[in-house]
């Protein structure tokens, strides 16, 4: 007896919520939101896509394969879609366009070896941090040289990306005067080589990438700075944010993240 009021109790409620919400969907006659379960699963700039912006000249993070964005972060973000049941779709554009893209919600995140930093955090938000980064100094063999105390005293040129973090800290210490700035890091690394700057500040995967692939330069053993990866995320989208950190945490404890890691960076 208990039982059966209770149970038409709940469905006395039920019903009333049902026509609550008939009854707001009626007065906001717009077409999305008439479906309040329709209106829930769009989370994203386009329905059943996430729209990842990146700068994929950054191996092993990303770079193209052929005509194919690949890497850590784009397999990482594949991984995450396919937990969501959206299809990824990459944008390659200028680093220092992505958090702007994120923000005006032409990007459902970004996702480029992106250092957590206090001032993006000003325009995005940042979900748990995925990989370490560190901001390594490349210099010619045979650079006087050695460590980051002494580029700083010398008169010494320094070239980064544009908007990095490399760019933004070493800007901050040496005066932009000393910094010369390239969309690309692989073109810092040219101009390296070419005797246009004396070292190139960038991150450490990177930097072995582009050591590898030029003669006659190498990596000082002294980092620069230590710093933590994450997608970005427009402000409004927690939900999104939420549904990310909640794949991801799975990626990292059934070891997909470790798995594609490992894949593009080789333990030595
Ligand atoms: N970690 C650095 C930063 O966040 C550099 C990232 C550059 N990424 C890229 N895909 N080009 O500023």
């Amino acid at each position: 007896m208990k039982k059966f009021i209770m149970k038409a109790v709940s469905l006395a409620l039920v019903g009333a919520m049902g026509f609550a919400f008939a009854g707001c969907s009626g007065k906001s006659q717009s077409s999305e939101s008439s479906d309040a379960s329709a209106a829930e699963e769009q989370f994203t700039v386009e329905k059943g896509k996430l729209v990842m912006a990146t700068n994929a000249a950054f191996p092993p993070y990303e770079f193209y394969e052929g005509d194919k964005i690949v890497g850590i972060d784009a397999e990482i973000a594949d991984a995450i879609a396919k937990k969501l049941g959206l299809e990824l779709e990459i944008q390659d554009i200028e680093f220092d366009s992505i958090v702007t893209g994120v923000q005006a919600k032409k990007y459902d995140i970004g996702c480029a070896g992106m250092t957590v930093t206090e001032d993006r955090k000003q325009s995005v938000n940042f979900t748990s941090t995925y990989a370490t980064g560190i901001q390594a100094i490349i210099v010619k063999d045979g650079s006087a040289i050695t460590d980051f105390e002494g580029l700083k005293a010398g008169t010494y040129h320094v070239g980064v990306q544009q908007g990095t973090t490399g760019d933004i800290y070493i800007s901050d210490e040496l005066g932009d005067d000393r910094v010369e700035r390239f969309n690309k890091g692989a073109d810092a690394v040219l101009a390296l080589s070419n005797g246009q700057v004396d070292a190139v500040i960038i991150d450490n995967e990177p930097a072995k990438s582009f050591v590898a692939a030029n003669t006659g330069l190498k990596i000082l053993e002294t980092p620069y700075a230590v710093e933590d990866y994450a997608m970005c995320v427009n402000k409004d989208n927690e939900v999104l944010l939420n549904k990310i950190n909640g794949a991801l945490d799975e990626l990292k404890k059934d070891g997909t993240l470790d798995a594609i890691v490992a894949k593009y960076i080789p333990a030595n």
